[in-house]
C-alpha cells in the first residue's frame, strides 16, 4: 500500500472555486450537493488540516456560535470528531446524550429541537436511527442542521473525509475504480459514499452478498457484483462496510463464518490487489468477520488517517455553512 501523500492537483472534476459558500444553510445529505460544491468542501478542508498540526490547534473563526452534538446512537469517531472541529474553529460545543437527558424521559424530536431553539444554538449535527430525522429538525429548527448519519439513509460528512482521504493519497477522484463491499442494504456510509463518489465521475462497484444489495442500486449509476475475487484485482480503493447486525431484521446470510469467508478481506485477498491499492473503512472494524485482524493492522494507517480528515473536513463543513463567514487565509492563517 501506497505510503507517500499527495497534494492533488485538481478533484476530479474541472471545477472552478467560484462560489465560496454552500448552496443550502443545512447539510442534510450528499444527495443535496453539486459536484463542484463537494469539490469546495474538500478544497476549504485542505485549507484547514494545517491547523490541527499547531501546537495550538484554534483559530477564531467560529467564535460566539453553539454547537449542539445530538446523538441519538452510540458514536466515537464520529461524535468526538465534530467536537474536535466545533472547538477548534472557537465554538462552544454541547454533547447531548440521550441517556442523560429528558429524550430518557420520553422527550420527541420537536420538542427537542424548539428547546434547542430557545436556547440560540447555532448549529445542530443529530444522528437519529431514523431515516429522515434531520429533515424533520431543520423545520423544528432556525438552526443550522448538520446530519451525522440518519438510520440506513445517509451520512454525508463521513462520505466527504472518505473522498478527501481517497483524493490526498491518490491525487484525484474521477475514473478510480472503487469496490463498496459487504452490507449495502443497512449502510448509510455506502449510500452517502455511493452518491459522493459517483458525483466526481469515479467508478464504484458494489460488492455483497445478493441478500445485502439493495434491488435498485443500479439506478445509482454503480457497477453490481458478488463475486469479491474476481473483481479485487480491479481496485484502485477497496471500502469495506460493517455488518449493521443491529439494523438486520432477519438472517441475510447462513453464518458470520461463511460471510467472512465470501466476502471478509483478508491476507489471501489483500495479495490479489493492485500494488497501490487502499483499504479503507469507516469504523468501527469488526475484526474477522469483514476484514482479517492482520489485514487491519496492515490498513491502520489509512483507517486512520480517514479518522484524522473527519476533523479537516467537518471544519469546512460548519465553516462553509457559515457562509465562509472570514476569509479562509485569515481562518487558517
Ligand atoms: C458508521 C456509522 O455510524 O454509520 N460509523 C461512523 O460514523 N464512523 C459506520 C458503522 O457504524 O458501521
Amino acid at each position: 500500500m501506497r505510503e507517500v501523500k499527495n497534494i492533488p492537483e485538481n478533484s476530479g472534476t474541472q471545477a472552478r472555486i467560484e462560489q465560496k459558500a454552500l448552496s443550502a444553510k443545512n447539510l442534510l445529505g450528499i444527495s443535496q450537493l453539486s459536484a463542484e460544491e463537494i469539490h469546495l468542501i474538500l478544497y476549504t478542508a485542505r485549507s484547514f488540516e494545517e491547523i490541527s498540526t499547531r501546537a495550538i490547534k484554534k483559530v477564531p473563526t467560529l467564535r460566539g456560535r453553539t454547537i449542539v452534538n445530538l446523538f441519538y446512537e452510540p458514536s466515537t469517531r464520529t461524535r468526538t470528531s465534530f467536537e474536535l472541529a466545533g472547538k477548534r474553529l472557537s465554538a462552544d460545543v454541547i454533547n447531548i446524550s440521550t441517556k442523560t437527558s429528558a429524550v430518557a424521559k420520553g422527550e420527541g424530536l420537536k420538542d427537542m429541537a424548539l428547546t434547542l431553539q430557545a436556547m440560540g444554538i447555532d448549529v445542530v449535527v443529530i444522528r437519529h436511527s431514523v431515516a429522515g430525522a434531520p429533515y424533520m429538525m431543520a423545520r423544528w429548527t432556525e438552526a443550522r442542521i448538520i446530519n451525522a448519519g440518519d438510520g440506513a439513509h445517509e451520512h454525508p460528512t463521513q462520505a466527504l473525509l472518505d473522498l478527501y482521504t481517497i483524493q490526498s493519497r491518490l491525487g484525484r477522484l474521477k475514473d478510480l475504480h472503487i469496490l463498496v463491499v459487504g452490507d449495502i442494504l443497512h449502510s448509510r456510509v455506502a449510500r452517502s459514499n455511493i452518491l459522493a463518489l459517483t458525483k466526481m465521475k469515479a467508478k464504484v462497484t458494489i460488492v455483497g452478498p445478493p441478500t445485502l444489495i439493495p434491488m435498485d442500486i443500479k439506478k445509482m449509476g454503480v457497477e453490481v457484483s458478488c463475486d469479491f475475487d474476481e473483481v479485487i484485482p480491479q481496485a484502485d480503493v477497496i471500502y469495506l462496510l460493517r455488518l449493521q447486525l443491529e439494523r438486520q431484521k432477519q438472517n441475510f446470510f447462513p453464518s458470520l463464518r461463511e460471510y467472512a469467508s465470501l466476502f471478509g478481506f483478508n491476507k489471501a485477498r489483500l495479495d490479489k490487489t493492485k500494488n497501490n491499492v487502499l483499504v479503507m473503512h469507516p469504523g468501527p472494524l469488526n475484526r474477522g468477520i469483514e476484514i482479517s485482524s492482520e489485514v487491519a493492522d496492515i490498513a491502520q494507517n489509512i483507517i486512520t488517517e480517514q479518522v484524522t480528515s473527519g476533523i479537516a473536513v467537518r471544519m469546512a463543513v460548519l465553516y462553509l455553512l457559515f457562509g465562509g463567514a472570514s476569509d479562509i487565509a485569515e481562518a487558517a492563517g
